[in-house]
């Protein structure tokens, strides 16, 4: 089965406890010919779906095709000759030596490959010109435009006349007419009998597009609104043992977060009062519950998902989460705060 196939595709980075999963489970046949469009906003996965499809980042799961070639299982010489000669990549900042001239940058695939000097030449001069780059030719890159050297990238691409070509956000910076060449010469590739893969947050390229392909941001919770809670003395807000995905704010009275102990006993590891935060290690390590939150008065939390936490805080980082560091006093309390256990919309 020519062209590319990809099938229950799950791609994973993980750090520490933490893990991303920006591609969960992705099944897509693209035949030669046809230009796919990954469509999705910044940090959804393109760019990390392009480098598996490069052969350049190994999946977690699941399975790459292309022309029969396994990607997933390829390795060392295989792998070499594969991203050499089987996928020609254009890449986001386009990625040109700066001292090289257009030939130049575009001859250094073929002479990596230890095609002679002068064939290198002659090839990369031809491309050139196939990209509309004929009296281009001896510039280098600071001379050139947004839109030409994004041509002198996609050209050094097709060094090696690849069947699948993969573009990461081509029209980045680039103004409309620019837009325009570059479009028409994606759609000339597909049309030669390549499959051609192109992501982008960029709508301008919709009517470019035998199909289109939307990667929704996946293995994060949807979109979650906060919890307002109004609280009285003795009432819980989570319980030690329960998994937990939101991280709370104390904006009036206290909050104390005790430990069952193995003789029925319990400990108090802290007390939080207004201005600080607790239940932060749950959602961001996925672990369960490590202690009870329970209120020592009348108090008004907010339950936040750690982006909204951090959107909240002005962004501190992991680290200093982590480490608990008191924040700033807050001067307000959020709008529409309702009763404990009652769902807010
Ligand atoms: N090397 C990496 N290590 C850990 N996480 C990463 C790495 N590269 C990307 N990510 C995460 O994977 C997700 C997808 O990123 P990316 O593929 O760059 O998205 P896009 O290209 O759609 O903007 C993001 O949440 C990003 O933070
Ligand atoms: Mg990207």
């Amino acid at each position: 089965m020519n062209g590319l196939h990809i099938a229950g595709l799950t791609i994973e980075y993980s750090s520490g406890d933490y893990v991303v999963r920006p591609i969960d489970g992705l099944n897509l046949s693209v035949p030669p010919g046809e230009l796919v469009l990954l469509l999705g906003p910044s940090g959804c996965g393109k760019t990390t779906l392009l480098s598996v499809l490069a052969g350049i980042l190994k999946a977690h799961s699941g399975s790459v095709r292309f022309n029969e070639i396994n990607v997933g299982a390829l390795k060392e010489r295989a792998l070499t000759d594969y991203r050499r000669a089987t996928v020609g990549v254009v890449f986001q900042a386009f990625n040109l030596i700066p001292s090289l001239t257009a030939v130049e940058n575009v001859a250094v695939p073929l002479l990596a490959a230890k095609v002679s000097t002068s064939k290198a030449r002659a090839r990369a001069e031809a491309l050139l010109r196939e990209v509309g780059l004929a009296d281009r030719l001896t510039h280098k890159p600071a001379g050139l435009s947004g839109g030409q050297q994004q041509r002198v990238a996609i050209a050094r691409a097709l060094a090696h006349d690849p069947p699948l070509v993969l573009a990461d956000e081509p029209t980045a910076h680039l103004d409309y007419i620019q837009v325009e060449g570059i479009l028409r010469l994606l759609r000339e590739l597909a049309a030669a009998g390549r499959t051609v893969i192109v992501a982008t947050h960029d709508e301008r390229l919709l009517p470019l597009a035998d199909r289109i392909v939307e990667l929704a941001p996946k293995g994060m919770s949807k979109p979650r609104p906060p919890e307002h809670l109004v609280v009285g003395r003795g009432d819980i807000i989570f319980r030690q043992g329960e998994p937990g995905d939101l991280i709370f704010i104390v904006w009036r009275g206290e909050v104390e977060l005790v430990r069952a102990r193995g003789d029925n006993s319990e400990l108090v590891v802290d007390r939080v009062g207004a201005g600080r935060y607790f239940g932060e290690l749950a959602p961001i390590f996925g672990l369960p519950r490590s202690a009870t939150a329970r209120a020592t008065t009348d108090a008004v939390v907010t339950g936040y998902t750690p982006k909204d936490f951090r959107r909240q805080m002005g962004s501190p980082s992991m680290a200093d989460m982590i480490i608990g560091a008191d924040l700033q006093p807050l001067d307000q309390e959020p709008p529409g705060a309702g009763r404990i256990g009652q769902e807010s919309s």
